[in-house]
Formats: structure tokens, C-alpha cells, sequence
């Protein structure tokens, strides 16, 4: 395979990225001197000393505590681009951004400044970066489905840019089923549906997010390899699964990257694409999730390209976008 590293990577489109997760511990500590903000950290080392997670929950309670920092909506922008600009440099071209509005509502931060400071870094990311964007509101599962559907509303009655939801945070004990009522809604407003199903939580959850929720993608579903008429099902349906591979290890959803199921996945025919989910905390963006494919499965240059054109397919880019990036 050594034509791999050498051949140039095709248009990538990034499908499961958290914003909030592309805070890099150099801005958590520029963000907050800027806005005065005590850290529980001394100095990087101190932080970067915490990134050892053990699973899902111990990442989150980092992820969440780290938001501190963001207080502004240029805090929110300055993130943003800061992503666009590394993501671009991998070679993605299209991307959706997931943000969690409750993270930061609940912390006394405005939905206008969260929301309108990441959408005002999108807004120019084509220009600047050749990065055709788009929005999406993810819920946090471990919240009541009340709550979500408060702030589903506000974003719909301050006709916030987002073109869909999702759902993520603690999954286990938090089912889809929880948010029937949340899903139905944003039907009905005309959004997008994803949601993370099967990273911890077991393979049921993904049946629940397609057949209760109307899930058109599933973030992680790695667990459905757990269940061969799932498969068989995700298979003939082809519904994208974005998987997130150095994440999957990180949060030890797997025990190293060789034993990650991608290139079982790619050979059963399902449709799985590449992402960093939380590139600041799991070890890298997109381009280091292939290059480390490639280092340890022996990924090939049709298994690159391959990948490559699901994530372009499985997106909500127009087709007119797709077109230029297939
Ligand atoms: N899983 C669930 N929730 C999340 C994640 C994740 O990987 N990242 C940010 N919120
Ligand atoms: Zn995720």
C-alpha cells in the first residue's frame, strides 16, 4: 500500500464534528485569559495531563467543564475558524457542525451568542477556506426531552441556520426513545435528523434512532456489528455511519486502532465514513484519522477513495455541491 501516503487524498466531507470539541488546550488557556476565567489547570501540561479518558463519561466531563472559556460570540468564532482552517488543511471540503446549545444555555451563556458565533464563522467559510458548511443542533440525551424541545423551539423562533438535529453525551440509559417527541417536531419544521447510536450503547439503539426517530444518519454505530440483521438491514437501507476511529480508542470503545471493525464494516458493504468527532481531545482531525488507517489496516487507495465518496453522499450538501466534490 505504499501508494497510499503518496497519492493525493480525494475531497473529504467531515459528518460528525463537535465544535465544542475542536477547543484546543492552547485557546482554553487564551480564551480564558481574555476573559478572565480562573482555569483548574496550572499550565498545557497540567491539561493536557487529563486528556486519559476511560470511557464516554470521563471524556465528557472534561469536554463540558473545558466550555468554561466560551463566553462570547467571538469565543465561539475564533474556535470555529480555528477548526475550518486545520479541517481544510486535511483536505475537507464540506463539513457539518454539530454544537451543543444546552452546554452553554445551562452555564448562563445566551443561545444568540453560542448559536450566532459559530454560524458567523461558517457564514464566511467558503471564502476563507474553500469549506462548504453546515449547522446542526445536537440535544444532550442526559437532559430531559422537555428541555430539548424548549431550545428546539427558540432556535425555530430565532430562525437559527441549522439545517438539522442530532442527539449525543452520556448514550447508555438515554435511548432515542426518549425523544420521539423532539424528533417528530423537527420533522415537522422541515430539519435534518441524526443522531449517535451504537459508540456505547447497544445495537438496539440504533433500530430505536431509524425506526423511532427517523434518523437519516447515524453517528458511530459501531456496535451493530454486535447484530447481523442489523447489518444486513444498514447494508440494504446503505444509512451512513459516521465513524470515528482514534475516537473509538480514546474512549476505549475499542482496545487499539487494529482492532477497530472499519475495515470489517467497509467489507460488508455498509456505508461508513471517517471523522474526528472531538479532534482536540482524541488525537487528531481527519487527515490523522486516515493516515493512521493507512499505517495500521493497510487502508488502500480505493478504500481511501471509497470512503471519501460516502461522506460526500451521506451529506446534506446540495447536489450541486456533491457534484464538484465526487
Ligand atoms: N459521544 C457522545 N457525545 C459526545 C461526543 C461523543 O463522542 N462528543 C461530544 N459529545
Ligand atoms: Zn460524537
Amino acid at each position: 500500500f505504499g501508494e497510499s501516503t503518496t497519492t493525493a487524498a480525494p475531497p473529504v466531507a467531515e459528518l460528525h464534528l463537535h465544535i465544542e470539541g475542536t477547543l484546543q488546550p492552547e485557546l482554553i488557556f487564551a480564551l480564558a485569559e481574555r476573559n478572565a476565567i480562573e482555569l483548574p489547570y496550572a499550565d498545557l501540561d497540567e491539561l493536557r495531563a487529563r486528556y486519559e479518558f476511560t470511557d464516554l463519561q470521563s471524556f465528557l466531563d472534561l469536554y463540558y467543564a473545558n466550555m468554561a472559556v466560551l463566553r462570547t460570540e467571538q469565543d465561539f468564532a475564533d474556535m470555529t475558524r480555528a477548526y475550518l482552517a486545520r479541517a481544510a488543511a486535511g483536505g475537507v471540503r464540506h463539513v457539518e457542525v454539530m454544537m451543543d446549545p444546552q452546554a452553554h444555555i445551562s452555564r448562563g451563556v445566551a443561545l444568540e451568542t453560542c448559536v450566532n458565533g459559530v454560524a458567523s464563522a461558517l457564514a464566511t467559510s467558503v471564502g476563507e477556506f474553500g469549506v462548504s458548511t453546515l449547522l446542526i443542533a445536537a440535544f444532550l440525551r442526559d437532559m430531559s426531552e422537555e428541555s430539548a424541545l424548549e431550545v428546539l423551539d427558540q432556535l425555530l423562533a430565532m430562525k437559527a441556520p441549522i439545517a438539522g438535529i442530532g442527539l449525543d453525551s452520556a448514550e447508555v440509559g438515554n435511548p432515542p426513545s426518549k425523544f420521539e417527541r423532539l424528533y417528530r417536531r423537527a420533522a415537522e419544521a422541515g430539519l435534518r435528523r441524526i443522531a449517535h447510536a451504537g459508540e456505547e450503547g447497544p445495537a438496539s439503539y440504533v433500530y430505536e434512532a431509524l425506526d423511532l426517530l427517523g434518523a437519516e444518519r447515524i453517528d458511530h454505530g459501531i456496535r451493530c456489528m454486535e447484530d447481523p440483521a442489523l447489518v444486513e438491514r444498514l447494508v440494504a437501507e446503505q444509512v451512513p455511519l459516521t465513524v470515528c476511529p482514534l475516537s473509538n480508542v480514546r474512549l476505549r470503545a475499542v482496545d487499539t486502532l487494529a482492532d477497530h471493525p472499519l475495515p470489517a464494516m467497509l467489507a460488508a458493504g455498509l456505508n461508513v465514513s471517517v471523522n474526528s468527532d472531538d479532534p482536540a481531545y482524541f488525537g487528531g482531525y481527519v487527515d490523522d484519522n486516515f493516515e493512521q488507517l493507512v499505517a495500521v489496516h493497510g487502508l488502500s487507495v480505493g478504500d481511501r477513495a471509497r470512503l471519501a465518496a460516502n461522506s460526500v453522499r451521506s451529506s446534506f450538501a446540495d447536489e450541486a455541491r456533491k457534484a464538484e466534490l465526487l
